[in-house]
């Protein structure tokens, strides 16, 4: 290393300081702090690319909501376990123009954040059937959902979707669901960390293969809409996000308005529960939570006892943001384009500079340019190169971290400041410059 900007002797201490036992395999949250500590230590600023937090201001339709209804003394309160009707009605609104689906908006519930929306459905699916007692990740995926099965207690299984796309999908899904052990299946569409979408076939043979084996699908719609190869952002206007709604009954959405409103901060999702699943009697779930119908399990089984409902003024705020785009006053695509046109760019920045893309393509098409993008370098394990890149003032989380059987790293978009771009790729040229490719 001839090129590096943060001094050895100083990225070792801080390293030693860490107590990480592992510096590639950090969390997200164990990288950034380290990058702050280099940054401290060293006086170097990093590229910060580990972060998921979205780097643009919240949608305003939201804010406007927000403040007029804590002005109409919302917060003096407690709101409705199953939210307010403003909200319900704009979720089912939205689930209608953007999806194509018919959700009810008795079954469209605000939660804190779709993490809490995920927990509450891990902790009803996990036991609606004493048969059944595992949930399946189609990896590579978000870690904090493992994270929450582990604290629940729910045994696991997962594979990595790169061997398993199109038809393929179907023989991989098929065997572990005949094992006859698995009450739901969960994914991300687009997919953090690696940003494949799922194609109509696969959706499709998720959804046949979900009705075959009663599995309910958890699908994780954190990046609504931002497959920027299409646009999705026209009210009741094909085409739609695509989903497994369209293939089954038995599916969950989950829908976030952290990235695509930009209103990570106040944490207020929707989980929109399929009408069929969310009046299902399942007579095992009353031993665990005293109730035996689904929605009821969500309700009082679990969001009661976790938060007693979700914060009453953020639940307008993304009834203002749902309305307005509902209406088509606000186009919330044309805000996001934004990590699309970043995406392009830092991307080039690393092609030139002899790193690959580590899950490059859906079914024959380059992934999207987006949210996140995966990268590999020839002769580096995932850590390895996280590791080694923290020397040039660059930080991200290794794939390794979320369930990927490839050697590789997750660059967010997000926090980048497109002047910063340049600098990004000068500093990607020093690591090329000490690391030729044999
Ligand atoms: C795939 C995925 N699911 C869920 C979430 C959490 O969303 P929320 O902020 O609504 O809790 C995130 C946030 O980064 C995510 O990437």
């Amino acid at each position: 290393m001839k090129n590096n900007i943060v001094p050895v002797e100083i990225a070792q201490k801080v390293f030693s300081d860490s107590n990480l036992p592992c510096i590639g395999k950090a969390g997200i949250r164990e990288i950034n702090k380290l990058a702050r500590d280099l940054e401290a230590a060293s006086g170097v600023k990093f590229i910060h690319m580990e972060m998921g937090n979205p780097g643009l201001p919240a949608a305003q339709a939201g804010v406007e909501a927000q403040i007029k209804a804590l002005q109409d003394g919302v917060a003096a309160t407690y709101p409705p376990i199953d939210g307010v009707p403003a909200v319900k009605n704009e979720a089912s609104r939205f689930i209608k123009n953007f999806l194509d689906l018919d959700v009810d908006a008795k079954n469209c519930i605000p939660t804190v954040g779709s993490m809490q929306g995920a927990f509450a459905t891990f902790m009803i699916c996990g036991h609606i059937n004493k048969e059944k007692n595992t949930v399946l990740f189609i990896d590579p995926g978000f870690p904090v959902h493992k994270f929450q099965n582990k604290v629940l207690g729910i045994p696991m299984e997962n594979f990595d979707i790169y061997e398993y796309r199109g038809e393929k999908l179907r023989d991989k899904l098929e065997s572990i669901f005949a094992t006859g052990k698995i009450h739901s299946v969960l994914y991300s569409n687009p997919n953090n960390p690696t940003w494949v979408c799922l194609t109509e076939e696969e959706l499709q043979i998720i959804g046949e293969l979900a009705n075959k084996y009663d599995v309910i699908v958890l699908e994780d719609l954190a990046y609504f809409g931002m497959d920027f190869r299409k646009d999705y952002s026209h009210p009741g206007v094909a085409p739609y996000q695509p989903t497994v709604g369209k293939y089954t009954d038995n599916y969950i959405l989950m829908i976030s308005s952290s990235k695509a409103f930009s209103y990570a901060g106040e944490r207020c999702a929707i989980l929109g529960i399929s009408d069929k699943l969310a009046d299902r009697v399942y007579p095992d779930l009353k031993e665990f939570c005293g109730q035996d119908i689904f929605l009821r399990g969500i309700l009082f089984g679990a969001l009661h006892p976790l938060s007693s409902g979700t914060s009453h003024s953020a639940q307008y705020a993304v009834a203002g943001v749902l309305k307005a785009v509902n209406d088509g006053t606000y186009n919330y695509r044309e805000d996001v384009l934004e990590y699309g046109q970043k995406a392009k760019m830092m991307k080039d920045a690393f092609l030139a500079n002899g790193f690959e893309f580590t899950y490059d393509e859906d079914l024959g098409e380059p992934i999207a340019d987006g949210f996140y993008f995966t990268y590999c370098y020839p002769g580096f394990t995932g850590p390895e190169l996280l590791e080694a890149m923290l020397y040039y003032g660059i930080s991200a989380i290794s794939l390794d971290t979320c369930g990927s059987t490839r050697q590789g790293i997750r660059a967010c978009t997000s926090l980048i400041q497109r002047e910063e771009i340049p600098v990004l790729a000068e500093r990607l040229k020093r690591f090329a410059e000490d690391h030729p490719i044999k």
